[in-house]
Parts: structure tokens; C-alpha cells; sequence
């Protein structure tokens, strides 16, 4: 008897997405399933080209097939992704799938370089990612891509001046250092930052994204409510150090996030710093800023770790010489990847959630 494709997917509704906890037939990532002979072939389709579950679920398909049908058919499985949205029907960037803040409460605690190794390794697994840099008054960005000499170029698009945002490692980038030298930035006024944010958000081409990363400042400054005012957020993430003044902030940063009127899902926690380690000693771990304060500051809050990175002498040297650590390919690079698959899978939850984050209202 000739197996059809209706016996092909129910053999994979036994295959369940273990973030999502429902089938992948239900959730509408199997597609073109083909029969011929013994042979069957078809594509999953993940929610994410970072998804660290890809080879378990590629394993849990071949099984499915295997149970219903025996050992002596063939399957061939393409495994694709199409990052997931809600943000679909925004009225601003609908073509950027996710928006995520990049948050801490504390300044110097590594937002900047965590975006952009973030950036980095979400492009690397084959994202499409840009990074706006929020912070007008102390712009890093610009320096940690070394494209601190570049301008972007214009362009007029129905009359209105659009800025196209520079490119580096395969990410479009806009910060307030590529407009003005950095000693000009720092004299302007609060409203003119929030304007500036406005225009890299509205005025500038990001085209379609599949995460645009968002380099908040320090603290919960004017900046964080223009940013929730002019677009729905997909989530934010808060970065800090494993000390308890870091951690205090960061508290007040993850609670203006969950205030009623802002309402941004929390997508989890960074632990930045979380030890030292030297380059000649790599098993030796020194906790200078004390244990785990991140992960108890998740946990009090109930929302998810999404990881710890070291505080290693070449992730600063790196940012410096504006080549992010994790296109290394060495641990501290690891440790960004695994960081990024992380948030990855976090963000396909929340989606998976499908409640809209709304525009904040100005009362
Ligand atoms: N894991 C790390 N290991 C070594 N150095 C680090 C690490 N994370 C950040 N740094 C260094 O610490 C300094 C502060 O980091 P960064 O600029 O990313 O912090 P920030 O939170 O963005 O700061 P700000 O609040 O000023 O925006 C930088 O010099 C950076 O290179
Ligand atoms: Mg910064």
C-alpha cells in the first residue's frame, strides 16, 4: 500500500516543539511533504535559524517516521526556519519580526558588548539583524564595529529623507556616533535624544529584520519611554553584573519593563562579568563580583537566565578593536552563541504567546 501524506503527518504529530509543548504539525512547521516509493521527504520549518533543538527534533522526526512506517523507508528532512513575529501589524517597522531592548539599570555592566556579540552571533546563524544604538549620550556601537568613520548615505523616499543604515558583519547598524562626532552627542538636549531615537526607528530603512537589537543607556531614562512609546516591543533583556549594587538596578530596570502602562514581556537575564578568568589559566574561575546574582535575580522574578559570560581580558579587547569577540571562534565566542540560541528560543516562546505588546500611551 502506497504511503500517502496524510499518514506522513500524523506519524510527525507525535513530534512535539519541546519549547512551544505542541506538535509541529499544529504548529504549522512541516511543509512540503513528498512521497515517492519508500522515500519521503518533506521540511521543517523552525522558528528560528539559531534554535539549539534543531538536531533533537531532526532525530524525533526520523523516529516518528520510523515507528509508523518501519526501517525501510527513506527520509530526507530540510530543515529551514521563518522567524516568528508579532509584530506583523505594527503600524511602524512591520517588516522587523523582533525588537528587543537591551536593558540594564546600571551603566558599564556590558549592554553594549553583549548586544553586539549578540548581533553577531544571531547573523552568524543565518538571521537577518540590525542594532540600533539608543544611547545618544555615550554612543559604543559606532567603536565596537569600527565603523566610527563611516556616514551613512540618504535617500529620498516620498519626499521624506531616509537615512540607510551602515553595514558590518552582515548588520545594519545606526547610532547617533555616525551622524555626529562623538563630542558633539554629548551637549544634547533630552527631547533632541528622544527625537534622534525616533528617526533611527521611523526615517531609517531597515528594510526586513529578523531581530533588531535596541542599546539602551544606563538606568530607565526618557530614552527607554520613547522607545516604548513609538514602537511595540517584542521584549526586553537586562544585563548585569553578578554584584548586588548591579543587581539592585537591574531590578528597577526589569520592574519599569513590567510596569502596567509599559507592559514589555522580560525575556530574561544576563549575567555578565560572572567570573574572571585569565587566558593562560581557562579552568580557573575567580568570582570578583560574587555568585549567581543574576540567576537569583531571574529567579526572584520569575523569568528566564539566558545565560553567563566571563569577564575575559580579549572580550574587552575585542570591543575595542571593533571585532566582537564571538567571530573568535574561541570559548568566550561560545559563550555568546549558546547566549544567542538562548534568547532565541525565548523570543519564539513569547511569540508563540501571541499577545501583542502595545504602544505605550502618552497620558
Ligand atoms: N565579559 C566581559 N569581559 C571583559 N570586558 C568586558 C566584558 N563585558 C564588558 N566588558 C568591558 O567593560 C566595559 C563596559 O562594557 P559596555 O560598554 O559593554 O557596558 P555598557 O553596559 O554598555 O556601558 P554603558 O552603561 O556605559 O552603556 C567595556 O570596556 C567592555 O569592553
Ligand atoms: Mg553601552
Amino acid at each position: 500500500m502506497a504511503i500517502t501524506k496524510e499518514q506522513v503527518l500524523k506519524a510527525l504529530r507525535n513530534v512535539e516543539d519541546p519549547d512551544l509543548k505542541k506538535d509541529l504539525v499544529t504548529l504549522g512547521m512541516i511543509e512540503d511533504v513528498a512521497i515517492e516509493g519508500n522515500k519521503i521527504s518533506f521540511t521543517v520549518v523552525l522558528t528560528t535559524p539559531a534554535c539549539p533543538l534543531k538536531e533533537l527534533i531532526r532525530n524525533n522526526c526520523e523516529k516518528a517516521i520510523e515507528d509508523d512506517f518501519g526501517s525501510e523507508v527513506e527520509v530526507n528532512i530540510r530543515m529551514t526556519s521563518n522567524v516568528t513575529s508579532i509584530r506583523n501589524d505594527a503600524p511602524l517597522l512591520p517588516d522587523v519580526k523582533n525588537i528587543i531592548a537591551i536593558a540594564s539599570g546600571k551603566g558599564g555592566v556590558g549592554k553594549s558588548t553583549v548586544t553586539a556579540n549578540l548581533a553577531v552571533a544571531l547573523a552568524r546563524s543565518g538571521a537577518k539583524v540590525g542594532v540600533i544604538d539608543a544611547d545618544i549620550f555615550g554612543p559604543s556601537i559606532p567603536v565596537m564595529f569600527n565603523v566610527e568613520h563611516e556616514q551613512p548615505h540618504m535617500v529620498q523616499e516620498n519626499g521624506k529623507n531616509m537615512i540607510i543604515p551602515i553595514e558590518q558583519y552582515g548588520i545594519k547598524l545606526m547610532s547617533i556616533g555616525l551622524l555626529t562626532p562623538a563630542e558633539h552627542a554629548i551637549v544634547w538636549r533630552g527631547p533632541m535624544a528622544g527625537s534622534a531615537l525616533r528617526q533611527f526607528l521611523g526615517d531609517t530603512k531597515w528594510g526586513e529584520l529578523d531581530y533588531l537589537l535596541i542599546d539602551l543607556p544606563p538606568g530607565t531614562s526618557d530614552i527607554h519611554l520613547t522607545l516604548v512609546q513609538t514602537v511595540p516591543v517584542t521584549g526586553a533583556v537586562i544585563v548585569t553584573t553578578p554584584q548586588k549594587v548591579a543587581i539592585a538596578d537591574a531590578a528597577k530596570g526589569l520592574a519599569m519593563f513590567r510596569q502596567p502602562q509599559i507592559n514589555v514581556p522580560v525575556l530574561g537575564v544576563v549575567e555578565n562579568m560572572a567570573y574572571f578568568t585569565p587566558e593562560e589559566l581557562p579552568d580557573n574561575k575567580y568570582y570578583i563580583f560574587g555568585r549567581e546574582g543574576g540567576v537569583k535575580l531571574a529567579e526572584k522574578n520569575g523569568v528566564p537566565f539566558l545565560g553567563e559570560i566571563p569577564l575575559v581580558q580579549s572580550i574587552r579587547e575585542s570591543g575595542d578593536s571593533g571585532y566582537p569577540a564571538v567571530l573568535k571562534d574561541d570559548v568566550t565566542a561560545e559563550a555568546f552563541k549558546v547566549l544567542a540560541e538562548t534568547l532565541a528560543r525565548q523570543i519564539a516562546i513569547r511569540n508563540a504567546s501571541a499577545q501583542q505588546t502595545k504602544v505605550v500611551e502618552v497620558n
